[in-house]
């Protein structure tokens, strides 16, 4: 390709991953979003992945395209970006228009902040909300957040979407005191898909194919100090990769120091560390020894780890573990579960009655939410916010 194909071809990559509305939610890569399209299950299932975080600190967030009858319908809304919108309309061709615009979480900002964007994409689509929506800081009415009222209804309340072909059940609701946390899951029977937003998760050692093009984040996370270049290699994205999980799971893991300013400075603007990309060198992180064995225990090896993300279950169910079981009740009782589709890491992972029926085992045996290693951070966290009376000892109280 010559310079001037390879500029236009930029140019046309940058206007197709452009989302203008990121200040609205100012998470990394801001306004640029590559999205990665899969077909998961043949004529079934897609994913379109994006990545999202904070100080380089990402990781994939997902919006599945299920096929119903008629149509598809779209789980977990995403930046409607051109990239995005070229995805779902190369599906459409095949299989039809989408139907169903489908948002199944209250208290996912992450993805209900594209909704709005997503349905005038898509003006003759139905919308389905999880019910108990809530926003910060003050309460706004449905009409006011972009969510068109004459074409919404709510999941629950008015039923549920696609039931020739879908089953639906609540994980919640639990009230977590700045709002309620609840989410929908739904089993798509012909493809045997468990579809949830955050409440499970897989995850395996493999980066997501999403750094494959632009692995700086994991770069940057592989070093120890900031005056170290970023120097790609496979081994680098892994190690940077479960850092990632590392901080995304618990914020703030046992291994991981934060050292003074002035030894960040001290580290930081070498000359060839003197740009955005790398942040100017300033990395102020520190890893103790040991990290790697924290990050092993969440990282599946050649296929993803089925697990409760921590931070779910330290800061939704603290006090609420036998809501969980029973939900995961629910999923074991699931005729022909094949798979297991969440909003976040790994896209597809295997899954069946009885892999839920151990995971609820396991769960039921082990401590819950008890605070130590790493989850102290997250326990600290929990605990002030439980001592200034934000959340309540007792989430099933106070709708
Ligand atoms: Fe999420």
């Amino acid at each position: 390709m010559n310079k001037e194909k390879v500029s236009n071809h930029q140019e046309e990559s940058s206007l197709e991953r452009k989302w203008p509305w990121w200040p609205l939610l100012p998470l990394y890569p801001y306004g640029q979003r590559r999205t990665c399209f899969r077909e998961l299950i043949p004529n079934q299932i897609w994913s379109l992945d994006q990545l999202q975080g904070l100080y380089y600190v990402a990781v994939p967030i997902r919006l599945t395209v299920v096929k119903v009858s008629g149509g598809l319908m779209l789980i977990n809304p995403l930046p409607p970006t051109g990239e995005l919108i070229s995805a779902i309309s190369s599906i459409e061709k095949k299989h039809g228009s989408v139907l169903t615009i489908v948002l199944p979480t209250a208290s996912g900002l992450e993805h209900k902040i594209s909704l709005p964007a997503l349905s005038r994409s898509f003006p003759k689509a139905k919308l389905w909300i999880c019910p108990g929506q809530w926003s910060f800081p003050i309460g706004l009415p449905l009409g006011w957040l972009g969510i068109p009222g004459n074409r919404t209804k709510v999941l629950v309340n008015d039923g549920f979407p696609h039931q020739d072909c879908c089953e639906w059940f609540s994980l919640g609701p639990l009230n977590i005191g700045l709002g309620r946390f609840q989410e929908i899951s739904c089993f798509h029977k012909p493809s045997g898909s468990l579809l949830v937003t955050d409440a499970l998760v897989g995850i395996e050692s493999k980066p997501p194919e999403l750094f494959n093009q632009d692995p700086v984040p994991l770069l940057f996370h592989a070093r120890e100090k900031g005056n170290e270049p970023l120097q790609d290699s496979y081994q680098a994205r892994k190690k940077g990769w479960a850092r990632l999980v590392l901080f995304s799971l618990f914020l703030r893991p046992q291994k991981l120091d934060i050292p003074s300013v002035a030894e960040v400075f001290n580290n930081a603007f070498n000359p060839n560390l003197r740009t955005p990309q790398s942040h100017f060198g300033i990395y102020p992180f520190s890893w103790k020894l040991g990290w790697d064995e924290s990050a092993l225990k969440l990282l599946g090896r050649d296929k993803p780890l089925i697990q409760v993300p921590p931070v779910v279950e330290r800061l939704i169910f603290p006090r609420a573990k036998e809501v969980f079981l029973e939900w995961l009740d629910l999923i074991a009782s699931l005729r022909g579960l094949r798979w297991l589709i969440s909003a976040h890491y790994s896209p597809l992972t295997e899954f069946s009655s009885r892999k839920a029926r151990n995971l609820r085992r396991d769960i039921a045996k082990r401590s819950w939410a008890n605070g130590e290693g790493d989850f102290s951070f997250l326990n600290g966290l929990d605990e002030n916010l439980l001592r200034a009376g934000i959340v309540p000892e007792n989430p099933l109280e106070g709708f």
